[in-house]
Parts: C-alpha cells; structure tokens; sequence
C-alpha cells in the first residue's frame, strides 16, 4: 500500500476522496505534494471501486496556490526538467472518471488551478478563488490562464489575473467557475449526497458523459455533435442502456451492472 505524506486517500462507498494535507501552509502545492497527488488519482483511475473521485482540502483551504518558498528560487531548468506541472494536468487528463473539487476556503494560484482540472466544483460558501500570480512577478503555470478564459470568458478571466484579486463563491458561482454552493455547516455531507447519487449511474455512461463535455472545449460544434452522436449510438450496445430504459418503463429503480 503507497504511504502519503501530504495527501490522505480513502475510499467508501465508491467515491473516493483525495485530502489534500499540509495544513500549516493551507495546503501548499509542493512539488512532493503533486507527485503523491498524481500516483492518488492515477491510482483511482485504475481501481475498481472507485466510480467517483472527490478532491478536497480543510475547511480553511482548499490550497492556496503552488509553493512560493519551494519555487522562489528555482531556475528555468529546474522548472522544465521536473515538468511537475505538465504531469500533473496529464494525470487529471488522464482519468476517465468524474472528479468533484469540494472548495471549502482559499483556492488560489494553483489551487484554482487545481478545482478548474476537476470535473466541476462544489463550493462552501466560504470558498474565495483568485489568480494571485501577478502579484509575485509571474503568471498562472497550472493553466489558470487558459481554462479561466474558457470557462468564464477573456474578459472576466483578463480581470481576475490581472488583478490578482480574490472572488468569493457568489460570484464564482454567477460567472460559471463553479456549479454550485452548499451551506457550510453540512458541507461535505451535501459533497457526498451528489457524489452517492453520480456513483450511483452507470459508469460507462458517467465515462461518456464526461468525455462528450470535455470534447466540446476543444473542437467546433459540428465535430462535437458527431463525437456525440457516436458515443451515444454506443450506448446502446451497453446493458446498462437495456436496463436503465427497461427499469424506467417498469417503474422501478435500476440495477445497473457496470460498477
Ligand atoms: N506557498 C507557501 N506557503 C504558503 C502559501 C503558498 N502558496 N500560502 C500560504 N502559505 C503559508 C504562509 O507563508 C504561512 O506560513 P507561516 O505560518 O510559516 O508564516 C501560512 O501558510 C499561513 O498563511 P498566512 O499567514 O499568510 O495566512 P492568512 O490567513 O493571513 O492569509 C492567504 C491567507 C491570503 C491565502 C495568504 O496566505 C496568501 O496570500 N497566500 C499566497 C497565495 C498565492 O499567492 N498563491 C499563488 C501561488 S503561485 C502559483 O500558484 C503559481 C502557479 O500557478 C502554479
């Protein structure tokens, strides 16, 4: 079994919950920190419990951004030798199953980073997200620039990284960073219900979902609607289709196989 040191991985009920865990510097992204991130969900991807991957941090934070005293002195070379940061969005690429960032407190830098390489993001209500790399003489490095800009458009995205300014969960929420708020006294109870409920449908239609979605980021509509079209007509060669539409039409709930 893989000892961490920063994270905590645990599994129940087919969700699996990747704790990010250096709470003396609100969770920090060491480069050690990544490393362990990387093997958890590659880990998870493999495993056949796991239907849903949810990431998380404390209550206070989420994380709040890469390392500064580990990267303040580090080189060009250093930097693109160790490439942790391609490995890591390689990682997330990687994995076909659906990954809920739950943000309680700061996600900043690369932390923010980190909730946009998620599937979607559930937030407290006392979640603040921010692009602060300015404010140290650089830019976002985890693709802050690119997936901000995608998801909130150039705007909204040119505003938050240039000014470095944090933003609190309303607005995160009203701009289309995040899917939803939950109240923060039953926060991670509420995580789970949805997390129960998504590991509760078919994994291969969860799968498909989720490549159908992150498809369309990438290509022009006429070529998602045919990725589309072909990833449905697929479906139907699943038991879990015949069992899904067979239940429906029984007026019962169904049993799907493939989990
Ligand atoms: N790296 C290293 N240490 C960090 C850290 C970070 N990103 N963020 C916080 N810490 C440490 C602090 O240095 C402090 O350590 P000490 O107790 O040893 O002094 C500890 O965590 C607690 O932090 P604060 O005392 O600052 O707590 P606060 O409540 O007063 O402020 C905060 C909280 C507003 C989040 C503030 O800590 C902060 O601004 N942090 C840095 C945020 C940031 O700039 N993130 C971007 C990093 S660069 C990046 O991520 C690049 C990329 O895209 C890959």
């Amino acid at each position: 079994m893989t000892q961490f040191s920063h994270i905590q991985l645990q599994t129940e009920n087919n969700i699996t919950t990747i704790t990010l865990d250096r709470p003396k510097v609100l969770n920090a992204l060491s480069t050690p920190l990544m490393e362990e991130l990387i093997i958890a969900i590659t880990k998870a991807e493999k495993d056949d419990q796991t239907r849903v991957i949810v990431i998380t941090g404390s209550e206070k934070a989420f994380a709040a951004g890469a390392d500064i005293e580990e990267m303040q002195s580090k080189n060009f070379s250093d930097m693109q030798s160790n490439n942790i940061y391609g490995r890591l969005q390689d990682a997330f690429a990687a994995c076909r199953k659906p990954v809920i960032a739950a943000v309680s407190g700061y996600a900043l830098g690369g932390g923010c980073e980190l909730v946009m390489m998620c599937d979607f993001v559930l937030a407290s209500e006392s979640a603040k997200f921010g692009q602060p790399e300015v404010k140290l003489g650089t830019l976002p490095g985890i693709g802050g620039s690119q997936r901000l800009t995608k998801l909130v458009g150039r705007s909204k995205a040119m505003e938050i990284c240039l000014t470095g300014r944090f933003i609190d969960a309303a607005e995160a929420e009203r701009i289309g960073l995040i899917a939803r708020i939950l109240p923060a006294d039953s926060f991670l109870d509420d995580v789970y219900k949805i997390a129960g409920e998504i590991a509760g449908y078919s994994l291969s239609a969860t799968r498909m979902i989720k490549q159908a979605v992150h498809f369309a980021e990438s290509a022009p509509l006429d070529q998602g609607l045919a990725f589309e079209r072909g990833l449905f007509y697929a479906s139907f060669s699943t038991e879990d289709q015949k069992e899904g539409m067979k239940a429906f039409l029984e007026k019962r709930e169904p049993d799907f196989k493939d989990k």
